[in-house]
């Protein structure tokens, strides 16, 4: 049995009031999204801004609803179990931000941050053993047990994302979603953080979801990944299967890093910004910006087919 199980997630958004001129009072951030993440694999999702991949991660972790299809926890559906128990579940699943100075609040120490997940779940545990649990968490992602009384603005960028880890790992959680846990960090402190959920991966057993808009990070720590356009999965597959023969035009477009798709470029952001809410949803949603587009593209949308486990919605493939 699968550990996750994203089934058909819509997640549609009111429009904003100066978008109401147009047909559909609402769009969909995602569309249909499915897929599954085993035991100890590490998923990651790429696309640029705004194709949702924090609107996805939020839904995983329970903290939003779709607006169709659910998601599974094991054999758990997390959006029909009671309240009850999906808190009791939500141990299991832990979530690092990206940010690691807004994630973390600047006037707690690093002892009641680190036990928060625990304060929450684990409300028997006596003080002693509540500390314990803390400083052991810290020595397991390389920090010192006598940080437990400092305040997070006496530690650096990657030592806070260590906090967060700690933080994310003190309940034994077993699927961990990071999403843009390392973009505000520096490449050198990146890779280490890196190593870090390498090796407690494999240590704990963890599944990974691994959100980035960076390429080579992604390339780096995920065994599979999905790559979303507009809210839809467009390809999904093995990562080194992609990323060495990528089928889909955008996936191609992605891993040349062309600029067109470059996520921090900001003409580009303000054009799909603009264009995001005039979709035509009978044609392929990547015709306007496609390379190889025929005419077939315009007459229907393309859906997900599986090439040798290589799953690709585009006609030409
Ligand atoms: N609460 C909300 N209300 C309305 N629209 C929203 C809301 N949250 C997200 N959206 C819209 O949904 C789309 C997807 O947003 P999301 O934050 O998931 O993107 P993202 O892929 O995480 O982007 P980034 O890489 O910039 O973090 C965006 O167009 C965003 O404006
Ligand atoms: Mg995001």
């Amino acid at each position: 049995m699968a550990l996750v199980r994203v089934d058909k997630v819509i997640r549609e958004y009111r429009l904003p009031q100066k978008y109401l001129f147009q047909k559909a009072s609402v769009f969909r951030a995602l569309n249909n999204v499915s897929f599954s993440i085993e035991t100890g694999e590490s998923f990651g999702v790429v696309g640029e801004s705004g194709c949702g991949k924090s609107t996805l991660a939020r839904i995983i972790m329970a903290l939003d609803k779709p607006t169709e299809g659910t998601v599974y926890y094991k054999d758990h559906d997390l959006f029909t179990i009671p309240k009850s128990e999906l808190c009791q579940l939500r141990r299991h699943f832990q979530m690092v931000f990206q940010d690691p100075y807004g994630s973390l609040n600047p006037r707690k120490k690093v002892l009641p941050i680190v036990a928060e997940p625990l304060d929450m779940l684990e409300k028997q545990l006596s003080k002693k053993d509540r500390a314990d649990r803390v400083k052991l968490m810290l020595s397991e992602v390389g920090l010192n047990s006598n940080d437990i009384e400092k305040y997070p603005h006496e530690f650096s960028g990657g030592q806070r994302q260590r906090i967060a880890i700690a933080r994310a790992l003190i309940t034994k959680p077993s699927l961990i979603v990071a999403d843009e846990s390392v973009s505000a960090l520096d490449v050198s402190v990146q890779a280490q953080v890196l190593n870090l959920i390498m090796d407690l991966q494999e240590k704990y057993n963890l599944a990974f979801l691994f959100i980035s808009h960076d390429l080579s990070v992604v390339e780096f720590v995920t065994q599979k990944i999905a790559v979303i356009y507009l809210g839809r999965i467009v390809e999904q597959g093995e990562t080194k299967d992609i990323f060495q023969q990528p089928l889909h035009p955008y996936t191609k477009l992605l891993l040349n890093a062309i600029p067109d798709v470059d996520p921090f470029n900001k003409k580009v952001k303000k054009k799909r910004e603009k264009t995001r809410y005039q979709i035509d949803e009978t044609s392929c949603q990547f015709i306007d910006r496609c390379p190889e587009a025929t005419e077939i593209c315009r007459q229907s949308e393309p859906q997900l087919k599986d090439h040798n486990g290589h799953l690709v919605a585009c006609f030409n493939v």
